[in-house]
């Protein structure tokens, strides 16, 4: 081992500023902590940033999936359309509700569903599709908006990985409806959080309910000067609402996510610059139609018929140099439950190709080029010590 950084870099660590902290500190002064008018204030923001009409914020993006999913009826006998290639969260909600999960091939390239594959999985039992927006770019919305209306389909964008990300001149968010997370390593973060945003305002109001006990108020409602203390439950609903110490970040952090956003895409150009040449590392590409990337996650493949190790072996020579990394994701149909309940390796060629060789590597707004550097460095150093 000849390559040697002496200080752990971690494949993420959020951008937290000084107005970060200041607001979060304003808000534990106020008097006010939970759901209120920083929620409110910061689902205004958030809508008005993406060009969505209605935003309900939550405490996950797996909770707005969740709700979406319930506050759209499905359930028992129904199918979605999915990519196995996602974070798992998606297809917990669905099983939990007693929908099937139908699994579609993606683009080994671009790891995102095409509309051939979905197309061809539509039947009489099909409600919805749930296609992901990967790693900041946008998925190819236009023929799934037609495959969608065609069969009467519901068509929910996973935009987890999408703030900022532009279809065309679009803005992720803008049209249909779309889950976002800011989860601790997303492109913004309130430490965990999620908000809907949809152009119906008859779901999101719906969800509004399931995600406060099923309320047909929220508490700032019956404990401010303003509101009064009766309620009345009109559903049985959950506990899923964003705290306004959450909000509060949340408004810090949107104010800064362009810059945030072109600080990932420099990084994500140098990794380009410094990781080219090496053969044992492969590339996805960068979907034809014309996008804005929002770079929340910069992946590589492993060439595995160039070297002696696994993936998960290659990510363990990375960390013995004090590197991080994350592997997004691994295939859900291949987990212990999915493999118990029918799904499991064999199913999907393609994307059990990139599920075996795909890793993440460090992007966020603090490094600097040396840290981009050192990542390329670290990955010479371990191919040259596993190389066949
Ligand atoms: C593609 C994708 N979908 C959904 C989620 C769920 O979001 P959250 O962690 O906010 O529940 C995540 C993130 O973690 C994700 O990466």
């Amino acid at each position: 081992m000849t390559f040697a950084r002496t200080e752990f870099l971690p494949f993420s660590r959020p951008a937290i500023d000084q107005d970060d902290i200041d607001g979060v500190v304003e808000v534990l002064k106020s008097g006010w902590i939970t759901t209120g008018p920083r929620t409110a204030e910061f689902e205004e923001a958030f809508r008005s940033y993406t060009g969505s009409l209605h935003a309900c914020s939550l405490n996950s993006g797996t909770a707005g999936m969740h709700l979406v999913l319930m506050a759209l009826g499905i359930g028992e006998g129904d199918e979605v359309i999915t990519p196995s290639m996602t974070w798992g969260s998606t297809i917990n909600m669905l099983t939990l509700l007693g929908a099937k999960p139908v699994f579609v091939d993606i683009d080994r390239y671009t790891l995102m569903v095409t509309p051939e594959s979905v197309e061809k999985a539509v039947t009489e039992k099909t409600r919805a599709i749930i296609p992901v927006h990967y790693a900041g770019a946008p998925v190819d919305l236009e023929p799934l908006r037609g495959i969608a209306s065609r069969h009467d389909l519901v068509l929910l964008e996973d935009a987890a990985h999408a703030l900022g990300t532009k279809y065309g001149d679009e803005q992720i968010g803008s049209r249909g409806t779309a889950v976002f997370s800011f989860h601790a390593i997303k492109n913004i973060t309130t430490g965990e959080g999620g908000m809907v945003v949809s152009d119906d305002e008859g779901l999101i109001e719906k969800v509004r309910i399931l995600k406060f006990h099923g309320l047909a108020k929220d508490a700032w409602q019956r404990y401010s000067k303003r509101g009064s203390p009766q309620v009345e439950i009109i559903t049985p609903g959950y506990k899923c609402n964003m705290t306004d110490i959450q909000a509060s970040l949340g408004l810090t952090q949107l104010a800064k996510i362009e810059k945030m956003n072109e600080k990932r895409a420099e990084l994500a150009a140098l990794y380009d610059r410094h990781l080219s040449g090496i053969e044992e590392i492969l590339h996805p590409r960068a979907p034809d139609y014309p996008h804005v990337h929002s770079h929340h996650l910069y992946i590589v493949f492993l060439d595995l018929d160039r070297v002696t190790v696994s993936r998960d072996g290659f990510l363990a020579e990375l960390k013995k140099r004090n590197i991080g990394t994350g592997i997004h994701f691994r295939a859900v149909h291949t987990q212990e439950y999915y493999r118990t309940v029918g799904y499991g390796p064999g199913l999907l060629p393609e994307t059990e190709w990139v599920s075996d060789r795909l890793f993440s590597l460090p992007l966020f707004p603090g490094m600097i080029e040396k840290d981009v550097c050192d990542v390329a460095g670290a990955i010479r150093d371990a191919v040259a010590a596993v190389k066949k």
